[in-house]
């Protein structure tokens, strides 16, 4: 047990057998931050400080904590039918699921597969689009394109088309066949851009030179997220995802949005799609869906992809793909539960009455020591601090660390303070944030 620095209420709480996943776990063990409940903005910690939720939990608790009607929906169905196979089986909830989803859904994707995460969703979309080339006897196309510093979760097929060296560089065995476009982080251009920056369409047109050194009739799917989160932020910039679906469309190439993060709200409408006004061929989700509440993400289809795979005899398997929990009873209950919620409180285009104060009030961070960049769209923001010499990352996670002690929860990737409050924040929880995070800057050296 080690619990030198853990305070009272910790006394009998073993840290050694938990592995934390994404965590510094001899530095974590040694002063634990442990929260206990959550309401509202704000969790309480196991002594029994406040801390205002400044990033949704990891980015999916948009609806905010402590939904009585999630927590009645789950406990109403596993007490109902706790569980139910979607393998040659099927239950009424995740058909009703999946036509609630299709309304709020980029237009045109209408089919929606179930997973329990967002890795999941990466590694069956990308199934999914070599596995539609085939059915169509284009075969050849088998080349998966991602984007440096992206992000697709932790499978073998996310963190290969993802770019961000720490979530490769140790487990060498990656898909074959994958390249990669260049990131759009352009800091010398953009530094301090408030919404989507002027400048970067043209890192789109790498792709122009990957069919030209491939051949399109080799290339499947290129996968992006519309906003990378986890690295730290970065946007697209203005005319980039058009024209990346301009690029994929002229090669028959499958373009597939990751909107884990930027689903169900988080940039001011449904998804990230609409917003910006392009919509891809297949779209990943996860967090959001349920609120956070119980594992569950969703990829989303057109009907052409699908119907490509309906041929053959009636009692073929079209797809041999799926989980155990693809649809899982509890799951879809409480992401029908959470999507009445974001119906009845408008929160999936919230934050569009609220977002030029959270930017406004990011942008007022301006002038802080280190503080090189600020980028902010929807309800996300970033504030990107000048790394420490010979020590990259030490500088955000001091900042982290102080701003949880002083009462605010934010993310740091590397020396990159990311945040993204639940879309029931208020102008007063912004102010708080910004000043929480403005103070613990400015006597962070
Ligand atoms: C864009 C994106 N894709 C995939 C994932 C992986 O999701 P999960 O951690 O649920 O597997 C994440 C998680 O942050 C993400 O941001």
């Amino acid at each position: 047990m080690n619990s030198m620095h853990a305070p009272a209420s910790q006394q009998d709480l073993s840290l050694d057998e938990f592995w934390m996943p994404f965590t510094a776990n001899r530095q974590f063990k040694d002063r634990p931050r442990l929260l206990e409940s959550a309401e509202g903005m704000y969790y309480t910690d196991v002594e029994g400080r406040q801390v205002i939720d400044g990033t949704s939990g990891l980015w999916c608790c948009n609806a905010g904590h402590g939904r009585k009607e999630i927590a009645e929906a789950v406990s109403k169905q596993i007490a109902k039918m706790d569980f139910a196979p979607t393998f040659q089986m099927g239950h009424p909830l995740p058909f009703q699921l999946a036509e609630r989803l299709v309304e709020i859904a980029p237009e045109g994707l209408n089919r929606v597969f179930f997973t329990n995460s967002g890795s999941e969703s990466v590694d069956t979309a990308l199934k999914i689009a070599l596995a539609y080339h085939r059915a169509r006897g284009e075969g050849t196309r088998t080349r998966l394109i991602g984007r440096e510093l992206g992000y697709h979760g932790v499978g073998f097929g996310g963190i290969s088309v993802g770019g961000m060296v720490n979530n490769r560089k140790a487990f060498g065995v990656q898909l074959p066949g994958v390249d990669h476009l260049p990131h759009t982080l352009d800091l010398e251009r953009n530094a301090f851009t408030r919404g989507l920056p002027k400048h970067g369409v043209e890192y789109a047109d790498h792709l122009e030179r990957l069919v030209n050194l491939h051949g399109a009739e080799n290339i499947a799917a290129v996968i992006v997220e519309p906003m990378s989160g986890s690295a730290g932020v970065i946007l697209p910039p203005q005319g980039y995802l058009k024209r990346l679906r301009e690029i994929t469309e002229k090669h028959g190439i499958l373009l597939i949005f990751d909107e884990v993060i930027t689903g169900f709200g988080r940039v001011g409408s449904p998804f990230a799609s609409q917003r910006w006004e392009v919509t891809p061929d297949i779209m990943t989700t996860a967090k959001g869906l349920t609120n956070g509440a119980i594992p569950m993400g969703a990829v989303f289809a057109s009907d052409q992809i699908q119907d490509a795979f309906m041929h053959g005899p009636d009692g073929i398997i079209e797809l041999f793909h799926g989980y155990t929990y693809s649809g899982h009873p509890v799951a879809a209950a409480a992401a029908l539960a959470t999507l009445d919620i974001y119906a009845r409180d408008g929160l999936l285009t919230r934050i569009r009455d609220l977002e030029i104060y959270w930017q406004e009030g990011l942008h007022s961070l301006q002038g802080l020591p280190n503080v090189i960049d600020i980028r902010n769209t929807g309800m996300v923001g970033a504030v990107h601090l000048a790394s420490r010499d010979g020590a990259p990352g030490k500088r955000g996670y001091d900042v982290f660390e102080g701003c949880f002690w002083n009462g605010l929860m934010v993310r740091n990737s590397g020396d990159i303070i990311a945040m993204a409050p639940p879309l029931i924040v208020e102008k007063s929880h912004i102010d708080q944030i910004i000043n929480t995070l403005g103070d613990v800057i400015r006597r962070t050296p």
